[in-house]
């Protein structure tokens, strides 16, 4: 490996900050991570991940020489090549981004720097349009009050990478999107992802490089567009999956099968076989936030979003069509029991930000029904954060099935496609089953007495 080692200092250990940092410590460089939060320090430094992500408590392993967790950026190298900015940017109630924290980091940064430094600063976490300029203008104002005179650059470095798969994205991304206008900073990022870049370093045996992987592109843009690269990113993926799901209630309605219709235009290159399954729709921190965010955005140039605003509508009526199906069927939703398989906004992660979830217990709960839940992972977290909910905690599917008027796969969390059917089909009170993720075989679950009901079959 004829990488260059560069000293990095990451802040925010979040989904992105951690995955990120880990990765680029396993990569061989000198990575610190730094949040405020002391007691996510605290655990890190014990070696335990906070996150729920497969895999990243044995990179953390793995990674650990390159490694330092700390609380303060005053434990950043005096000479750090690299300051990745990955802290939360949450949305405000008219859909526009609050980067308050970002802002405040920025500070923090043009805080410690040095007269000798020539540091890139990294937005990392998904900023509106003008983000760079704004951390530019804050650390410039900061350097100026100790009269410092350190050249600094900012770069717009925007983040793909998936919650649950977040290691392998990492390593193996389509491309790596840098905005920035001068050359140094080009060139240090560069630096930072050569491994990834060149595919040269030594491959983790539990994240083999994807079959037929090809080295990433590595895009550089100007900063407004490497920021719009992000929001076009998450909103076009959005707007497929909400595209797939209004074709599926067409579908419903002429009597056609999603999953052929979605597999008959994805094998069309120009349109991809990739998120197009029909379902609960999309939840998780990203879409939502951002498809809102963009919509803000535009709203600010008068400029009306109508493609995003429509896939936003499609998105969150989706996730009632189940209650709608529950009622065509049980017709009586008051005195019920419905079972919910899975409460994730996606398998492989315990996160429930915007997960459909929880739009559909409120509404079985209005609708006067006993819900019962269940989920691998999520279960404690949904505890912590929804105790106000009234429903039933069970610790398997058996559990969940006893006395259900229906069960409702909510996440297609692979430790279900060895539900044992014919068990549950005798715990249940009436045997109607709604697959919110088309992951089960309709004419199995017929066979066995069940009422199916899928998304758009
Ligand atoms: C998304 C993007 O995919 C990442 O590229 C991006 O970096 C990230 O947001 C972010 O902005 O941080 P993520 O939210 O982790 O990643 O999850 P996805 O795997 O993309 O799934 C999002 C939602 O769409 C899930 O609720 C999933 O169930 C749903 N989905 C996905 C569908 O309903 N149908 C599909 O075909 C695909």
């Amino acid at each position: 490996m004829n990488n260059v080692q560069l000293k990095v200092v990451i802040v925010g250990t979040g989904y992105v900050g951690l995955s990120t940092g880990v990765c680029l410590a396993y990569l061989g460089h000198k990575v610190v991570c730094i949040d405020k939060n002391k007691k996510i320090i605290d655990t890190l430094k014990n070696g335990v991940a906070t996150i729920y992500e497969p895999g990243l408590q044995d990179m953390m392993e793995k990674a650990k020489k390159n490694l330092i967790f700390t609380d303060t950026l005053e434990d950043a190298y005096p000479d750090t090549n690299v300051f990745i900015i990955a802290v939360g940017t949450p949305s405000k109630t008219n859909g526009d981004v609050n980067i308050s924290a970002v802002e405040k980091v920025a500070e923090e940064i043009g805080d410690i720097l040095n007269n000798n430094c020539r540091p890139v600063i990294v937005n990392k976490s998904t900023v509106p349009i003008g983000s760079a300029r704004k951390v530019e203008s804050v650390i410039k104002t900061r350097l100026a009050r100790r009269d410092i005179q350190c050249k600094f650059f900012v770069a717009s470095n925007p983040e793909f990478l998936r919650e649950g798969v977040a290691i392998i994205d990492t390593l193996y991304p389509d491309r790596i999107v840098v905005g920035a206008d001068e050359t140094p900073a080009i060139n240090t990022l560069r630096q930072l992802y050569e491994p990834i870049l060149e595919q040269n370093f030594s491959l983790p045996l539990s994240f083999q490089r994807p079959a037929g992987f090809d080295k990433p592109s590595f895009i550089v843009t100007d900063p407004t567009s490497a920021e719009l690269i992000k929001y076009a990113a998450n909103s076009f993926l959005a707007m497929k999956i909400s595209f797939i799901n209004e074709f599926a209630g067409l579908a419903e309605k002429v009597g056609a099968d999603i999953k052929q219709v979605a597999q008959g235009i994805g094998l069309d290159k120009r349109i991809g076989t990739r998120y197009l399954e029909a379902g609960l729709g999309w939840g998780g921190s990203c879409f939502g936030k951002d498809t809102r965010a963009i919509v803000y955005t535009a709203s600010q140039y008068n400029y009306p979003m109508e493609l995003i605003q429509a896939a936003i509508r499609v998105n969150y009526r989706q996730r009632l069509n189940v209650v709608e199906k529950l009622q065509s069927i049980i017709k009586v939703i008051r005195g019920s029991t419905i079972g919910l398989i899975g409460l994730s906004f996606k398998p492989n992660t315990d996160d429930l930000r915007d997960a459909p979830s929880i739009d559909i217990i409120k509404k079985l709960i209005e609708l006067g029904a006993r819900v019962k839940v269940y989920d691998p992972v999520a279960l404690n977290e949904f505890k912590r954060q929804f105790s106000e909910l009234a429903v039933e905690y069970c610790d398997n599917v058996q559990e969940l099935s006893k006395n259900c008027d229906a069960l409702v796969l909510i996440t297609e969390w692979s430790e279900f496609s060895s539900i044992d059917w014919e068990k549950v089909r005798g715990l249940m009170r009436q045997k109607v089953f709604i697959d919110g993720r088309n992951m089960f075989d309709k004419a199995y679950l017929e066979k066995l007495g069940f009422t199916y009901q899928g998304v758009g079959r």
